[in-house]
């Protein structure tokens, strides 16, 4: 895939065309010799393939053209930044981690990268309120570590969480492994810190946990993707470090067993509770055959959840979730199990887990459709997706199958599915046969074509299948509120 793939984009004439004079002018506002990458003209200090990895995303499915990558290392030099490309029309694309799944990281054209990777710092952090306040581009397995150090956890944690920065979680309003038990960061973000495209600092870095003084403006930015303003800085509510953890492995024979088991596990868990999550059977084979690894459960399933609880003491844990074992064996709802009983398998079996986005993108590629569908249907997209790629004769074993697999994984426990559809290669004739299949498919069932991933460019065109179009022109009003110029992020999901 490249921005090819994309004939109906063409560069904006509006914008200007990046000069010797605006690199020198980055170079007045960015002391730092190695605060800017850039290969043009007389200032050039880097190679194509320097920029490669800020201009390619995640799943090497889409391909920028920039050629400057700005760094600033200060709220103040972000603003200057951004107020010298209002006032010359250059267009820019915040990047943090750059691990996003859909497009919205990666500059379209010749967009200016602005990379969050020198805002690294921990400004403060109260450990009787347990707020943390800490730069954008702090990486999220850097802070979590950080408040482990203080008897804390981030309330949010996911695979990327070795790359991601948490201003590029906060951008995307990312979900991950343990929504069900620590809620959204529309819940948890008390404040943000962020330059307006015109390069005025809007100071909401608020760390009161109550704050009822008219809108709540910080929430625009929650999910916003880098559309209306650049994230600097972020103030997060952050819960107790949990000082007993169990995980468990179920086999089920049916999706209609994963329900009865959630049912089950939520009544005798409760508040333990800290993740469900489903690996269908093919994704686990997908994920021994890459690793090479012997899967934890001597049968083979259909279906396989992993539970997780956290809490304070360990024998309580414990007997309650033996308790739920033994309910979930004698009334047949699972088929076969395992539980962690030390560290190393702990994580042997989050591995299960964790391990699959990068494994299924083992042979090429991967198709991503992030979605939300209520727990009575959640799977039945996936059956359908298959029997689609099997009547247009794409899937199979053969070199010539574009299609390897159709597998679905995911939040169940947040009715948040993962239809991935790993590839030998990207192709049109793919795309073709799975869009807009799966947008009607989710339209008729009232669920969502991204629950928690976001937009970007790769769910532009279908918007409209979850949105109104009034609330898509609310979105673009505002937008252009924040953004009369239009230079943040564009291309993307909020533009017609
Ligand atoms: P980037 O990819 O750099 O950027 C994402 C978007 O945010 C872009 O539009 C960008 O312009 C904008 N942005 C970034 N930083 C800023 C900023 N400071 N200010 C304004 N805009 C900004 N996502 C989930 O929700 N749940 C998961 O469980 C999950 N697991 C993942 C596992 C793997 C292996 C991978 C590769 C990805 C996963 N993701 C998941 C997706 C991704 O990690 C998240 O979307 C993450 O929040 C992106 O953070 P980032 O710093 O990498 O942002
Ligand atoms: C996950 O839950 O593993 C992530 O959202 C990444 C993915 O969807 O592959
Ligand atoms: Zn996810």
């Amino acid at each position: 895939f490249t921005t090819d793939s994309y004939p109906n984009l063409k560069r904006d004439p509006k914008f200007a065309q990046i000069t010797e004079d605006d690199i020198a002018h980055f170079k007045s506002i960015l002391p730092h010799r190695s605060s800017i990458l850039t290969t043009t003209g007389a200032h050039a200090n880097a190679t194509p393939d320097d920029l490669e990895p800020f201009n390619t995303d995640w799943m090497r499915k889409y391909r920028g053209h920039t050629t400057l990558v700005l760094k600033p290392r200060t709220t103040t030099e972000a603003s200057q930044i951004l107020s010298y490309c209002n006032f010359r029309s250059l267009a820019v694309v915040p990047q943090g981690g750059n691990t996003g799944l859909v497009g919205g990281s990666i500059p379209v054209f010749d967009e200016i990268i602005i990379s969050m990777n020198n805002f690294n710092q921990i400004r403060s952090f109260d450990p009787v309120s347990g707020i943390l306040v800490c730069d954008a581009g702090v990486v999220l397995e850097v802070a979590d570590q950080y408040l482990r150090e203080q008897g804390h956890i981030f309330p949010l944690d996911l695979g990327a969480k070795g790359s991601c920065h948490v201003g590029g979680n906060v951008a995307t309003n990312a979900g991950g492994l343990r929504l069900l038990r620590y809620g959204s960061l529309h819940g948890t973000v008390l404040g943000v810190e962020a330059v307006l495209p015109d390069g005025r600092i809007v100071n909401d870095l608020s760390t009161l946990r109550k704050n009822n003084t008219g809108y709540d403006l910080k929430q625009l930015f929650i999910g916003s993707e880098g559309t209306i303003g650049l994230i600097t800085a972020i103030s997060i509510q952050c819960p107790q470090k949990p000082t007993a953890h169990n995980v468990a492995l179920f086999g089920l024979q049916s999706f209609d067993h994963v329900r009865q088991a959630f049912v089950k596990t939520k009544q005798q868990l409760s508040e333990i509770l800290s993740a469900f999550e489903l690996m269908d059977g093919n994704s686990q084979d997908l994920v021994a055959k890459v690793t090479g690894k012997k899967h934890p459960l001597e049968s083979k399933c259909p279906f396989y959840v992993l539970i997780e609880t956290s809490g304070s003491n360990d024998d309580h844990d414990a007997a309650k979730l033996d308790s739920l074992l033994e309910d979930l064996t004698t009334s047949e709802i699972i088929s076969d199990g395992t539980q962690a009983s030390n560290d190393t398998e702990f994580k042997g079996l989050w591995s299960w887990r964790e391990g699959v986005p990068e494994c299924l993108g083992h042979w090429g590629g991967v198709y991503k459709y992030d979605v939300s569908i209520p727990l009575a249907e959640f799977y039945d997209l996936v059956t359908a997706t298959r029997k689609r790629c099997i009547e247009a004769g794409i899937l199979g074993d053969r070199p010539e199958h574009l299609v390897v697999d159709v597998v679905g994984y995911g939040h169940v426990g947040d009715c948040n599915l993962h239809l991935n559809v790993p590839v030998r290669a990207y192709d049109k004739k793919v795309e073709q046969v799975l869009e807009p299949f799966i947008y009607e498919w989710i339209q008729e069932r009232s669920g969502s074509i991204s629950a928690e991933h976001g937009l970007g460019l790769a769910k532009k065109a279908y918007v409209g299948y979850s949105r109104e179009p009034a609330m898509l022109k609310l979105m673009r009003d505002i937008k252009k509120q924040y953004d009369p110029k239009g230079i943040m992020n564009p291309y993307k999901y909020v533009e017609e």
